[in-house]
């Protein structure tokens, strides 16, 4: 039995990313600032702004949790969620 990954959801807005992934190929939504521009997430804590560019470069909707040497993105994602 494979574990499942435990991260599948913004923390700060009510979405799992599986429902966001879906948002995205509907809406053709490209980048994680537009995620952030149409539903709020990535735009809170950020925390979620990497699994949102992930997901969306690679359609996964669960994920380890990211280490700290991992997480050197998250404020360029952030600053790019709010542009
Ligand atoms: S976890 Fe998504 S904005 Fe905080």
């Amino acid at each position: 039995m494979t574990p499942q990954k435990p991260v599948r959801a913004c923390l700060c807005y009510p979405h799992t990313f599986a429902e966001l992934h879906i948002l995205a190929l509907q809406l053709n939504w490209q980048t994680a600032a537009d995620i952030t521009a149409a539903v709020g997430c990535g735009g809170g804590c950020g925390l979620c702004g990497p699994y949102l560019t992930r997901m969306l470069a690679t359609g996964e909707t669960s994920f380890d949790i990211r280490r700290s040497e991992q997480t050197n993105s998250t404020q360029q994602d952030r600053e790019e969620s709010k542009s």
